[in-house]
């Protein structure tokens, strides 16, 4: 019974709670990503906001400032269109609402070729529905950071070539291009998928990249199958980025059999001495050490004896009362 009871009761509590509804006057609800949006320098970027149940916001007044900045304004839109009077200049002609979307309650806003400074909290108001919300977007200028060591690989084998943006953001809606020796494509990624089309014949069917990884910045290549005319230099960057990104690289050295396998075809030691030449040499050094060890412990021990011989048996049953009373004390 009781919990029959508090159930509809917690649920409009929590209902209630949430931060969302907390203000919501009307039948409708602003919620925008309420998640911290990074992205790079110079990218376009939306911030995304809704009313849900979708209402129809064409004719409404809607808000979209940086309370942080002066003038704060980055998109007043009213009667169906843009109030750039009071806009913060560094906001001019990179704004844009999805105007054919405000029909379906959709009042994200897209800026484009986001600067540094553009890093804050984005507050979107509804005067009429009394509804607000704030979106974080943080601008990072990234390094693409491929490997200082060369990967080393064998022929046959397959590789993973190392390359991240550092900070990271997601890329997953951005070209990712690597090229071999600065002249053939390797692989290109874009439109959210890979490109075939425009690899090196060399290189098809044996490059991809990791796709879950892309949103964190990782556009690693695993390159399959490695021949010796695979060594050399690659490169990875995000051509959009070109201006603000410099590129990362990766030297690949390719061995044409693997330096282990000449060892192992004899893995039963023999007694050849030239092989055994090192062993040999760390055994008699290591014996010689034990040796010395047991000598000087048998000295300090002759010697002891010498010195007072009827201490010891006393020592040791005069240890153990002391160290009880002294525990009990501890424990008090
Ligand atoms: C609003 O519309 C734009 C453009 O179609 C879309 O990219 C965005 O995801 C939509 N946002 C929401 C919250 O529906
Ligand atoms: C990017 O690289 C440049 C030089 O290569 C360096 O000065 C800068 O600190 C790096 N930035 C980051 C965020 O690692
Ligand atoms: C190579 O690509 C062809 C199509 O272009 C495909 O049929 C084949 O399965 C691929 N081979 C490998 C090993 O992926
Ligand atoms: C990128 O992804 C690859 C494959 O999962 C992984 O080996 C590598 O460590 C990742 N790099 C970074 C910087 O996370
Ligand atoms: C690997 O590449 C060699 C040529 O470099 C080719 O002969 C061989 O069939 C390839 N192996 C696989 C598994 O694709
Ligand atoms: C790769 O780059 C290194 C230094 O960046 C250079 O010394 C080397 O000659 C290059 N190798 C090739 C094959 O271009």
């Amino acid at each position: 019974m009781i919990r029959l009871l508090t159930y509809p009761l917690l649920t409009t509590f929590v209902l209630s709670f949430d931060p969302n509804t907390a203000q919501n006057q009307g039948d409708s609800t602003l919620i925008c990503s309420t998640e911290k949006i990074t992205v790079s320098v110079g990218v376009d970027v939306v911030l995304p906001c809704r009313l849900q149940p979708a209402t129809d916001a064409e004719s409404m007044r809607l808000e979209w400032t940086r309370p942080d900045l002066q003038p704060q304004d980055v998109h007043i839109h009213q009667d169906g269109r843009l109030l750039f009077e009071n806009q913060n200049p560094s906001y001019s002609f990179r704004t844009r609402l999805f105007v054919d979307q405000l029909i379906n309650g959709n009042v994200s806003l897209k800026l484009s070729r986001v600067t540094l400074s553009d890093t804050g909290k984005y507050r979107c108001y509804l005067p009429s529905i009394h509804q607000e919300a704030v979106v974080e977007l943080s601008v990072v200028k990234s390094n693409v950071t491929g490997s200082h060591e060369p990967v080393q690989a064998v022929v046959g084998q397959d590789v993973i070539l190392p390359c991240h943006l550092e900070p990271p953001f997601d890329v997953t809606t951005l070209r990712v291009d690597w090229i071999f020796n600065g002249e053939l494509r390797v692989h290109v990624h874009r439109h959210l998928k890979d490109d075939p089309d425009s690899q090196h014949k060399k290189f098809k069917n044996r490059t991809s990249l990791f796709l879950d990884e892309l949103h964190q910045g990782n556009i690693s290549l695993k390159l399959t199958n490695v021949s010796e005319t695979d060594e050399g230099n690659y490169t990875c960057y995000v051509p959009k980025l070109e201006r603000q990104v410099n590129r990362g690289s990766v030297t690949l050295i390719v061995d044409q059999v693997e330096k282990k396998e000449v060892e192992q075809p004899d893995p039963t030691p023999s007694p050849d001495p030239p092989h055994l030449g090192p062993g040999l040499v760390a055994g008699i050094v290591i014996s010689s050490l034990i040796c010395l060890v047991c000598l000087a412990a048998g000295f300090i021990w002759w010697k002891r004896e010498r010195m007072c011989p009827a201490q010891n048996p006393d020592e040791g049953q005069d240890n153990r009362p002391e160290d009880v009373p002294l525990q009990q004390q501890g424990q008090q």
